[in-house]
């Protein structure tokens, strides 16, 4: 029988590396069922997605339309939750149509524009929807942020670099984005120019934002995901890093997000605002 008090979740990109660690992690949770698991890979649909992601069978098939599975998750009692871990070219869409449907969305995948995110959170508003927008759900970055944030009143001088996978779709990374914004809060002017600089190959000197703050990006296979907060003064640097070996460290971030997007009634955009 089921139990109507677990929440049901929706996996988007259940085949994918990440997709397939949420499934592992929703099928052990007490309190949740893996109600639908969405997948555009050709190679996996109709597949099961516990068998795909190596738990076990749970019943649940891949398919490869998104709507179908959101008009299931709404014939639930209990309010669904769609965790996206799928590809910067199609989570606006995504989560749009989990709105739309009354599903809440975990979104995992990075991409997202500053545009598009306002546009989701007006809609998600609209909609009293809540929505978590998550660029990185490790706690180890969350606490690497927050000393970055520390750091920042004693350096006026600092560079990002983050180092990711070959398969890594965007650059620079949501989270490196996300650092450098959380630094540009402070309301700081960062590394004034010390030198009339010339780039002798275009973007040798990394992408530089509003903040003025620059991030770079190296992708490598062998490399997971890593990230250095790198602050300058005469006679010292400061660098802070974070690496991740493993995408369990997501695992304990994922979860607490589908719990806690149950309680929300609006867009919210990182980890360490529901910690
Ligand atoms: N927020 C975080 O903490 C975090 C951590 C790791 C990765 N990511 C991001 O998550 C995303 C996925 O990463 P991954 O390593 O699992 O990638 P992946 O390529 O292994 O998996 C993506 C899966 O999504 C499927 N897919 C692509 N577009 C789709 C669509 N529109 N609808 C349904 N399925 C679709 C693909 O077939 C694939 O199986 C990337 O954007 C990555 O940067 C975020």
């Amino acid at each position: 029988m089921v139990n109507e008090a677990l929440i049901p979740v929706v996996v988007n990109g259940a085949a994918g590396k990440m997709g397939r660690e949420v499934v592992k992690t929703v099928a052990q949770a007490d309190d949740m069922m893996l109600i639908g698991a969405v997948d555009h890979n050709p190679e996996v649909l109709g597949q099961d997605a516990g068998i795909v992601a190596g738990c076990g069978e749970l019943e649940v098939p891949i398919l490869n339309d998104l709507q179908s599975v959101l008009v299931l998750a709404t014939q639930e009692k209990v309010q669904g939750v769609m965790v996206d871990f799928t590809h910067p070219d199609g989570v606006y869409e995504n989560v749009r149509s989990a709105i739309a449907y009354g599903v809440r969305p975990v979104v995992g995948t990075t991409g997202l524009s500053p545009e598009q995110l306002d546009d989701l959170g007006e809609f998600a508003e609209k909609a009293s929807t809540g929505a978590l927008v998550i660029p990185n759900f490790s706690i180890g970055m969350v606490l690497l942020q927050q000393a970055a944030l520390q750091a920042s009143k004693y350096f006026d001088h600092v560079e990002i670099i983050e180092l990711h996978h070959n398969q890594k779709a965007d650059a620079p990374s949501g989270t490196a984005i996300k650092t450098a914004q959380m630094l540009a809060e402070m309301g700081k002017t960062y590394n004034p120019p010390s030198v009339q600089e010339s780039e002798k190959l275009p973007g040798a000197r990394g992408s530089v934002g509003e903040e003025n703050i620059r991030i770079h990006s190296v992708r490598l296979p062998g490399l997971l995901a890593h990230q250095e907060v790198i602050f300058g003064a005469p006679g010292q640097v400061y660098t802070l890093r974070h690496d991740t070996s493993d995408r369990a460290c997501y695992m304990p971030g994922v979860l607490l997000a589908i719990r806690k997007v149950t309680e929300l009634k609006s867009l919210v955009y990182g980890l360490e605002k529901i910690l």
